[in-house]
């Protein structure tokens, strides 16, 4: 699925030299499909130095890029390697917006979205408070506007230092930024009073509830609060509703069905 947050023309395979071992290993894992190889090969043919950079980053996908080296690209023009480029470049959009972060600001769930959002969900006044997957700090910025110290987590790089540079440029001293995956939160259990997160829970709801849970006080509050997109939901996730969520809707600038989520973790 694409969300056309870029258009793949304006770029290069050359944006993959920005990311992280993690991402390689989700983008270079599919060894079986052989459309998807041979669209892989081609759009790194023009790109000996990235396909060795990919090898070294992540020795652990060396047989997705030995079943590339297989693939004769001698016999395409250009024009055909291009066009595999940006399919792959589009697929792949996630990845390349982490990369660029005013891209990722502009794209259709941040650009538009206000704190008032995440105000009306919960009370952070004096709260110790945790953005997971913070991304460029839409959450975290507007938590720490409230709240007494905001640490916001990101596995990508160029979001952290882009979170940096922006704490710098405006001033922010309760703001911490670090690295951490939603499975395995670099936290001690029972260390904050309300967690964060837009756009990350879904790829494992149970271990990842579970992680939030664990870092959370008793009594602690997970709130998951969505950017304002175009989308028109029918309905709320019924997999976090199953799990205990209370769910609140609002119609987005952006024209979309926007579902937030909230619910107190009871530990004892
Ligand atoms: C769609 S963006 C949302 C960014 C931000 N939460 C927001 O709503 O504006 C998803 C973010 O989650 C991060 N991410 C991806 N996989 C993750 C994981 N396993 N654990 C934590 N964060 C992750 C990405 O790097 C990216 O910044």
């Amino acid at each position: 699925m694409s969300y056309h947050w870029i258009n793949a023309q304006d770029y290069t395979m050359n944006c993959f030299l920005f990311f992280e071992r993690w991402a390689l290993r989700y983008i270079f894992k599919n060894s079986e499909n052989k459309e998807y190889i041979q669209d892989m090969a081609k759009a790194l043919y023009k790109y000996p130095y990235l396909k060795e950079f990919i090898r070294i980053k992540a020795p652990e996908v060396k047989d997705f890029m030995d079943a590339i080296e297989k693939v004769d690209c001698k016999k395409y023009f250009s024009e055909e390697l291009r066009e595999a480029e940006t399919k792959i470049l589009q697929m792949h959009e996630t990845f390349v917006v982490y990369a660029y972060p005013e891209i990722m600001n502009q794209v259709n769930y941040i650009r538009n979205w206000s704190p008032e959002n995440l105000y009306r969900l919960v009370d952070l006044t004096d709260k110790i408070v945790l953005d997971v997957g913070a991304g460029t700090g839409r959450l975290a910025f507007a938590a720490a506007k409230k709240a007494k110290r905001v640490y916001a987590s990101e596995p990508c790089d160029m979001l952290r230092e882009y979170m940096r540079d922006y704490i710098k440029q405006e001033k922010i001293a309760n703001v911490r930024v670090l690295d951490g995956f939603i499975e395995n939160l670099p936290f001690e259990d029972n260390t904050f009073d309300v967690v964060i997160s837009g756009h990350v829970i879904g790829d494992n709801y149970d271990k990842e509830i579970s992680e939030l849970t664990r870092v959370l006080k008793d009594q602690g509050l997970i709130v998951v609060c969505n950017g304002d997109d175009e989308f028109k939901r029918k309905g709320p996730n019924e997999e976090l509703v199953k799990r205990g969520f209370e769910w609140f809707v609002h119609e987005s600038i952006e024209g979309g069905i926007i579902y937030d989520y909230r619910k107190q973790v009871k530990k004892q």
